[in-house]
């Protein structure tokens, strides 16, 4: 059943391709098209990786579109339910998580429109959203979410690609080959630094803040080393104090208005000592020279690059967590889906 891998995990991250493009080939129907294009504000609310692409959602729509967007935690948002206009959508792989149908709930009592984005038809959550965007990753049985994670924001960059007046067509019709490109990645030196470290960062700035935390959340979720995601220029004010030659950080570092900001950083954390495994573009000399390990991504579109970098960190935390013989599908004290608020 795991056809020929070794763990679903790994099954399902070659599956992303496949499943990315079928999210985007089955498209967004007239219904949730008018919402969408409807609404002043965006509201959206998730738990753990779901949230994580709700934040990479925001960067992009605020940026590319303009849109003013918002994206709240499921597990805050019922306790301290932020003054609510336009469309509220809830991002749920399965449609089950607790905390976010009861904030969608929420949302529907004020009065919102409600839309669902979720990988599984008839799930709780389809029946409370006015609207559902289906995803098409298929089932995913690993606990760790993957190819689900990719599913959505094949679904939340379809939205940012309608506000924008479809100028992401070609971008996203092609990007499944460059999730392809990214898999047969060589990670084993970021692996061998990883698997001795106690402790890691991972940062970003922008769309690839929020796509370093979930590096970090799937790195300590399966391989248990202790990662935590930040935006680069918030690690001196504090973090650097545990920076040592035993703490690799993880930086993503591509071209754009941060790229020369993130390289100081770089530099700073190095002459911290720390290890810095860099995911950079494709033939950037400069960063390379600077960095210990240099990941090449292909240099392509902003939309792409935040695919292809989620993918090359999903793919260091499972090969970590394999060196360090953890149970890789079935983490230890984790469910696939979390239906307690
Ligand atoms: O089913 P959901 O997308 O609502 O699940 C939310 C989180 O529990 C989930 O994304 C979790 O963080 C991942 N399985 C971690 O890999």
């Amino acid at each position: 059943r795991k056809g020929g891998f070794d763990h679903y995990m790994l099954k399902e991250i070659f599956e992303q391709p496949q499943s990315f493009y079928e999210t985007i080939r089955a498209g967004i129907d007239d219904n949730v098209r008018q919402m969408i294009m409807g609404a002043d504000e965006i509201t959206l609310v998730a738990c753990g990786t779901s949230y994580h692409t709700t934040l990479i959602f925001k960067y992009l729509a605020e940026s590319l579109c303009n849109i003013s967007v918002r994206a709240e935690m499921g597990s805050e948002f019922k306790y301290f339910v932020p003054p609510l206009r336009g469309l509220v959508i809830a991002v749920t792989q399965s449609g089950e998580t607790a905390d976010t149908i009861a904030a969608l709930k929420m949302a529907k009592a004020r009065n919102c429109s409600t839309l669902a984005i979720t990988n599984v038809q008839g799930s709780t959550v389809t029946r409370v959203a006015d609207s559902t965007l289906l995803m098409r990753a298929g089932p995913e049985i690993g606990v760790a979410a993957t190819k689900s994670y990719t599913a959505q924001l094949a679904a939340l960059m379809q939205i940012v690609n309608l506000r924008c007046e479809r100028a992401f067509d070609d971008v996203l019709s092609h990007a499944h080959l460059a999730i392809g490109d990214v898999l047969l990645y060589d990670v084993r030196d970021a692996v061998a630094l990883c698997s001795k470290a106690d402790h890691a960062f991972f940062v970003g700035r922008g769309a690839f803040y929020p796509v370093a935390m979930e590096g970090a959340l799937k790195m300590k979720e399966i391989s248990y080393v202790h990662a935590e995601g930040y935006a680069a220029g918030e690690l001196k004010h504090g973090p650097f104090a545990l920076l040592t030659p035993e703490t690799p950080v993880v930086a993503i570092c591509t071209p754009g208005p941060t790229y020369s900001v993130m390289a100081s950083n770089i530099k700073e954390m190095k002459a911290r000592r720390a290890p810095v495994i860099a995911l950079g573009v494709d033939g950037d000399k400069e960063l390379a020279e600077i960095v210990d390990i240099f990941i090449p991504i292909p240099n392509t579109h902003l939309l792409v690059q935040v695919l292809t970098a989620s993918v090359v960190l999903q793919l260091l935390a499972y090969h970590t967590a394999c060196v360090l013989q953890r149970d890789v599908d079935k983490p230890r004290n984790l469910a696939k889906s979390v239906t307690v608020e």
